[in-house]
């Protein structure tokens, strides 16, 4: 198992969800947003550590994406700076079946270089804010075992552990535990709930 402590981050100098760093701006993302999305998504990827994929998705694949989700009006921003993107969080809609049109799938990144400046925290507090209108009641994701900043932002925002898949990624000679996380909106939700329910 990795052992390797997550770098050490720089002092953050106005803590706090909306202090982002000056000439960072939290937008909607749009299909314009392509290229540079594809770019910051690629390089948070080839560092093969954060995120399943290793390569980004081509630029038509990204703007797919980008338009799919806009026409299902779902939650997706981006931090840009100037012409770069530096960050983005989205929650897609990922089962197509009935019964779980409340289930929403978080994905993020901030690029290494704009990491621990409170990026993260405000897109995902940004995403989440919008969950409940785009119709989410349950907001999952899968987080790897070593990636312990991303695991303590998910706490901070009310994500609880589901489960663990066991050694499930072997890259580049680590292996790493897939956590399931996921955070749920509806507060009535319990009362509601007298159908199954996994006994574990
Ligand atoms: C996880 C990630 C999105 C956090 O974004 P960020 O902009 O660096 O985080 P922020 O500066 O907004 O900090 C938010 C919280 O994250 C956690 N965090 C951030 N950096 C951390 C570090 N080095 N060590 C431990 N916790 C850390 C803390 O809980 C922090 O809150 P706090 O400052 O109140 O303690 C970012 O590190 C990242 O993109 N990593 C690579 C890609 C990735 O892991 N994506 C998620 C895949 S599931």
């Amino acid at each position: 198992m990795e052992t390797e402590p997550f770098p050490a981050r720089p002092a953050r100098p106005a803590p706090g969800v909306g202090a982002l760093p000056a000439g960072v701006a939290l937008v909607p993302t749009e299909p314009g947003h392509a290229p540079a999305l594809r770019e910051a998504l690629g390089s948070v990827a080839r560092e093969r550590r954060w995120l399943a994929a290793v390569e980004p998705f081509s630029e038509a694949e990204t703007r797919a994406f980008i338009r799919i989700n806009r026409l299902a009006g779902v939650p997706q921003f981006v931090a840009v700076a100037g012409p770069l993107v530096v960050g983005w969080c989205d929650i897609v809609r990922l089962y197509p079946h009935p019964g779980y049109e409340h289930n929403g799938r978080l994905g993020m990144g901030v690029v290494e270089g704009w990491r621990g400046r409170g990026l993260g925290r405000a897109l995902i507090d940004r995403a989440l804010g919008m969950a409940p209108e785009a119709g989410f009641e349950r907001v999952e994701l899968e987080v790897y075992g070593s990636n312990t900043a991303a695991l303590a932002l998910y706490r901070a925002f009310g994500f609880e552990v589901e489960g663990v898949k066991r050694a499930m990624r072997r890259l580049d000679g680590r292996v790493d535990d897939v956590v399931c996380m996921a955070r749920r909106f509806d507060p009535g939700d319990g009362a509601r709930e007298a159908g199954f329910r996994a006994t574990l």
